[in-house]
Parts: C-alpha cells; structure tokens; sequence
C-alpha cells in the first residue's frame, strides 16, 4: 500500500505545495495522497476511521513528515474548518483542498427517513461547501488555489437505492460551477472529478463482483478496470499549473460511460 511507485509525470510545480484532502484515509482518497507524495507534495488529510488513517501513515514512516493527519467526522463543521486552519499552520502553506470523504449508504427510496436524508446531505454535500469557504479565505490571501471535488458519474446516469447521495453528488456539481464563478477573481479554480465505479478494496469486498463487473463492462467504451491511480492522475493535473485556465468543470473518469 505503501510503496512509492515513480510516478510517470512529475509535476514540478506541486512540489512542497499543501494538499488537504477529507476521506483519504482508504479508497481513491488513499490513492490521492500517495500520488500527491510522490509529487512531493505536503499532505493533510482528514478521515473518521482512524484505524486505516494510521495504517496509511505507517506505510508512508519515510514521509511522514510530510503528513498530516486528524480523526474527525465531516458533518462536525467546527471540527473541519479548525482541521483546516489548523493544517494551514502546520504546513505554513494551503494551495489544494481535496473534497473526497462519502459515505455511499443505499436505502430503501420509499422508506428514507428524513433523518437519513438530511444526515447523507450533511456528509455528501455540505461539508465540501464549508471546507471550500475556510479554504477560500486562506487562499483568496495568495490569490491562487485548487479546489477539487469528487462527484459521481451516478449523478448523470442514476442509480437504484441510492437518492440522497446522488442528490449530493449533483448538488456538488452546481456547487462547483457556482464556486468556480465566486472565486475565479482571486484566480482559485474549482473543478470536480466524476469517477465511474473505481475498483477499490472496499468495491471489490462489497459491490464489484465478477458478475455486476460484466455487466458494467458492456457499456464502457474501454473496457478496463478504472484503478483509485487513474482516478488520482486527474486531481494531479487539476492541481498543477498545467491546468491554469480550467475551471468549473466536471470531469468524469469513466472509461467512456457516460
Ligand atoms: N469508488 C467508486 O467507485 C466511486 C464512484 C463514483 C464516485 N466516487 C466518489 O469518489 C470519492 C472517493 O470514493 P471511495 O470509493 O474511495 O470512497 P469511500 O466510500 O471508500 O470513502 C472515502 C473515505 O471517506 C471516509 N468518510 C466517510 N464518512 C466520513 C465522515 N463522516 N467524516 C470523515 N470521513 C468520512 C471513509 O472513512 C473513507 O476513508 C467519494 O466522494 C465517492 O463518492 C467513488
């Protein structure tokens, strides 16, 4: 998990810049940060499971001063702009915020409380909006800035059992838009990855087997596996200097799903 493969770009420019990043702990959001390193690049990340965020720094022991890591849950908005704040200081720098953290519960759409709902809004939708307004204000200070959010291609093709965190990732897409044209004036861009289903461990374990896969697999264009790496090598570009002039887009990573 740990191993630091040679990156095929290098990204000079991110280079010691601070990455923030909610939800690396495992998944994609792993896969970000180990790509992030391996720019050598400053890592802050947030997560609620502490047993994988631990695990992730001690694969990184040679990096670890590099990292840095605070167990919270999103939806406490005190708790994550205090965690940026408090990653700014640690690092003396805030040039990327990272909105990965999800929690893709299915529910049964005609029994959802509105308790759930509001609670699935309160993890998929609204902490990406505070994060992206403490971000904003450090880095409106430096007049530049990367905001990235993770979207969903569900959010174009839909779902079964999946309506309030669809909703969010819809949500994320108008709110990007919505950011892109706020902050554009201090040159902050905000972009949003829409992944299609990533082969993560915890996809594989639940969701992704050989039967659901072939099916999947029919209606991509390329028909490979979409790896947590392919997924990361976007965030890269839209956090370099490579990608300046792009802003308020969505972008999916899809193998031509959508
Ligand atoms: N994996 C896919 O196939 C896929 C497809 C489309 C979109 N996405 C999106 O990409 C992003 C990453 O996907 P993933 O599959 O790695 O996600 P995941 O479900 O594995 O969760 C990502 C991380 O978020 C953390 N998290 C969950 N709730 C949290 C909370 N309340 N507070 C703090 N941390 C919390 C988890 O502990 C986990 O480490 C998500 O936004 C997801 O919606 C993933």
């Amino acid at each position: 998990m740990g191993k630091l493969v040679v990156a095929t770009t290098q990204y000079h420019c991110l280079t010691n810049k601070t990455v923030f990043i909610t939800g690396g702990a495992s998944g994609i959001g792993a896969a970000v940060i180990r790509a992030f390193l391996q720019q050598g690049a400053k890592v802050a990340f947030v997560d609620i499971n502490l047993e994988a965020a631990v695990d992730l720094v001690e694969a990184f022991s040679e990096k670890k001063q590099d990292i840095w890591f605070r167990q919270l849950d999103i939806s406490h908005t005190h708790e994550l702009r205090q965690a940026i704040t408090d990653a700014q200081q640690h690092f003396g720098g805030f040039d990327v915020l990272i909105n990965c953290a999800a929690d893709d519960t299915r529910f049964d759409t005609s029994d959802i409380t509105l308790a759930q709902w509001n609670d699935s809004l309160n993890i998929n939708l609204t902490p990406a909006f505070t994060a992206a307004q403490s971000a904003y204000k450090i880095m409106q200070s430096q007049q530049s800035g990367s905001i990235i959010n993770f979207g969903s291609i569900n959010a174009l093709i839909g779902m079964e059992n999946m309506a309030p965190y669809i909703t969010a990732k819809a949500g994320l897409m108008g709110m990007t838009k919505a950011l892109a044209k706020d902050f554009g004036k201090d040159n902050i861009r905000v972009n949003a990855i829409l992944p299609g289903w990533v082969a993560t461990q915890k996809q594989l374990d639940s969701w992704l087997t050989d039967e659901q896969e072939q099916k999947w697999m029919e209606h991509l264009a390329i028909k490979k596996r979409i790896q947590p790496e392919d997924v990361a090598n976007l965030a890269l570009f839209l956090a370099s200097n490579q990608s300046t002039l792009i802003t308020g887009q969505c972008i999916s990573v899809d193998a031509g799903r959508t």
